[in-house]
């Protein structure tokens, strides 16, 4: 594994990191659980450390199977995980409002069965809530001792500059791939530039980057490939091909160009990699094998 700085710290973390929103399998078509479990003792064991997660992932079951999983192995890991999404009859609603970050604090903590969290962050912005007091409660949970590092998730250029001006968020999290270069504009230089560190997320598109779609299944309703990764039908399916059979050039796993790309690109940290098994997280760990050139 090659490892980076964590934000201007001198702790070390992965340059992939292991991505949960799969486990549980609410959004991506089922996942088993004991693979899952095993994701993880395999990401530890190849020294991939960065662990992300979020109750958000099949209502609080991801946070479980990690806990399970880092079970005497604590130091080993980086937990990241987040709050800001929470569920109520059903639905989800946005509330970053103190007592409710407070509280999901707890409850991450306690699903874990660990007395810290690496890096918490704020999942989605809340508009009901002003950031700054958002930031407030994260000061106290650091100051509690619950959490060591501030992060925040999905937020625009704007709303950074507000929550950095309370606390010293030293984390964004954000979708970047060959598919989602949004970030390229503002937020990566900003970050660059303030030395933040940028988490790239969903740098596999949800998988179609790994070249493995010959034919499109129908995914369900509410599965991430279909509510969240729109790149799999119309015209971004095309867009999508069109980009796979550009990787197909440098005649190396495709996934491995994929999180390489992200992963070379100044001023990201970590790239996240999804991963149902540990087979996956071999596939995606050799990413670090290899640099590529600077050709797309
Ligand atoms: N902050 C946020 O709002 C946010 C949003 C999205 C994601 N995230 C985080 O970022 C992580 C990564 O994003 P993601 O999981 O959504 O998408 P992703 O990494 O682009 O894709 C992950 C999926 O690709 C497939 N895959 C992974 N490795 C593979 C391999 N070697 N060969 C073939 N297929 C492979 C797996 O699905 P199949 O096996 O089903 O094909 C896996 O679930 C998430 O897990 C989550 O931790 C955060």
């Amino acid at each position: 594994m090659k490892y980076v700085n964590f934000s201007g710290t001198q702790e070390k973390v992965s340059v992939i990191g292991l991505g949960t929103w799969v486990f549980g399998g609410e959004n991506w078509g089922g996942a088993d659980d004991e693979a899952c479990v095993a994701a993880v003792g395999e990401a530890l064991s190849l020294g991939m450390n960065f662990i992300d997660t979020a109750p958000f992932y099949t209502d609080g079951k991801a946070e479980r199977l990690i806990g399970r999983a880092i079970k005497g192995r604590r130091e080993k890991a980086f937990i990241a995980t987040k709050c800001g999404l929470v569920r109520e009859n059903g639905r989800i609603r946005h509330d970053l409002s103190p007592a409710s970050v407070a509280r999901e604090a707890d409850e991450s903590l306690r699903r874990m069965d660990c007395d810290v969290i690496d890096l918490y962050m704020c999942h989605w912005p809340d508009p009901a809530t002003p950031v700054e007091k958002t930031m407030e409660a994260f000061l106290r949970l650091r100051a509690e001792r619950k959490i060591r590092h501030i992060g925040v998730s999905n937020f625009d250029l704007a709303l950074l500059k507000k929550a950095c001006a309370v606390a010293p968020v030293a984390t964004l999290e954000v979708q970047y791939s060959l598919l989602e270069r949004g970030i390229e504009a503002e937020l990566l230089p900003f970050c660059r530039d303030k030395g933040i560190g940028v988490i790239a997320y969903g740098a596999l598109g949800g998988g179609i980057l790994t070249g493995k779609y010959v034919k499109v299944p129908p995914f369900g309703k509410w599965d991430a490939r279909r509510m969240f990764y729109d790149h799999f039908e119309g015209e971004k399916l095309k867009k999508a091909q069109k980009i796979v059979k550009e990787m197909q050039a440098f005649g190396r796993p495709l996934n491995q160009v994929a999180l390489n790309w992200v992963r070379q690109k100044a001023g990201v940290m970590t790239v996240l990699a999804g991963c149902r098994n540990p087979q996956q997280v071999r596939e995606n760990a050799g990413a670090v094998d290899f640099d590529l050139p600077d050709r797309i």
